[in-house]
């Protein structure tokens, strides 16, 4: 029987990250590239290339394609460089582009609704279903999409932000049904509070940090470092039982 740390290695594996260059994405980026995946990162921020040439000084596996993924040919060029780059075969997908804008609901303009819900949805399934006719064909992969606690809640001034994150909870439990006997694993991970670029505001303000704080056990923002074990478990065979499941990573939020 195979030792259990072994389970959890993804030597010779094929990897794609899409928003990879963000905090969580970057990180996430080096957990699936140490335990040995080759690497394919996907992102609009020209910041790739130097996180890629650092990765890659450092012994990994790592190469950019830069892509506005709002746009659905673009989503599809980059997956098709991405699987010239990885030998026509992806074995792993992580999701993890996503933005965020905040106005009152009855003020919320209607482009900045549709270029929320077209990166953090939209992509996210065409990603989902461009690599998951691959895996099929080859008889199996793993899908991690970022999810949030918003796929739970509704949050406040973030109508879009919520119904997309609500949108990528359900369409990894779909995804799952339609592909769990085609041996593709689709879950997600929702990041709690995050100390991240994308919530400067909310760090900056601190009434809303102190609310914050108020209800998150550990008492501390989450980071990129804090997804670091469960990406890599949900890109191993170590989970290959676990499908269908929205994992929060929040420091105890949602138990509260
Ligand atoms: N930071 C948090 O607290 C938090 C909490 C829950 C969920 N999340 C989710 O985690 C994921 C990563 O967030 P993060 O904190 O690393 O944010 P981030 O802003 O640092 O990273 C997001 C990445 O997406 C990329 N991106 C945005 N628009 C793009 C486009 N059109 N084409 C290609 N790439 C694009 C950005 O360039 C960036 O690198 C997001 O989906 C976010 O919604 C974050």
């Amino acid at each position: 029987m195979q030792h259990i740390l072994e389970k959890f290695s993804l030597e010779g594996k094929k990897a794609i990250v899409v928003g990879g260059a963000g905090d969580l994405g970057k990180a996430m980026v080096e957990a699936v590239a140490q335990a040995g995946a080759q690497t394919v990162v996907i992102d609009l921020d020209n910041r790739i290339f130097q996180i890629c040439e650092e990765f890659n000084n450092n012994g990994l596996n790592v190469s950019p394609i830069k892509t506005d993924v709002s746009k659905l040919s673009e989503i599809k060029d980059s997956y098709n460089t991405a699987l010239e780059i990885l030998g026509g075969t992806v074995d792993i997908l992580i999701n993890s582009a996503g933005i965020q804008r905040r106005y009152p609901s009855e003020d919320f303009p209607e482009e900045e609704w549709n270029k929320v819900i077209s990166i953090n949805l939209d992509a996210t399934f065409y990603y989902c279903k461009y690599a998951g006719n691959t895996m099929i064909e080859n008889g199996g992969g793993k899908i991690i999409n970022i999810a949030s606690l918003m796929s739970f809640l509704g949050g406040i001034t973030i109508p879009a932000y919520a119904a997309s994150k609500g949108g990528v909870g359900q369409l990894t439990k779909a995804l799952s049904n339609d592909w769990a006997a085609k041996g593709i694993c689709v879950n997600a991970i929702a990041p709690g509070y995050m100390d991240t670029q994308l919530n400067t505001a909310l760090i900056n303000d601190k009434k809303r940090t102190e609310e914050v704080f108020n209800r998150v056990p550990m008492k501390r923002w989450g980071t990129g470092e804090d997804l670091k074990g469960l990406t890599v478990f949900l890109s191993s065979s170590a989970s290959d039982y676990v499908t269908g499941t929205v994992i929060p990573v929040d420091g105890g939020y949602l138990g509260r």
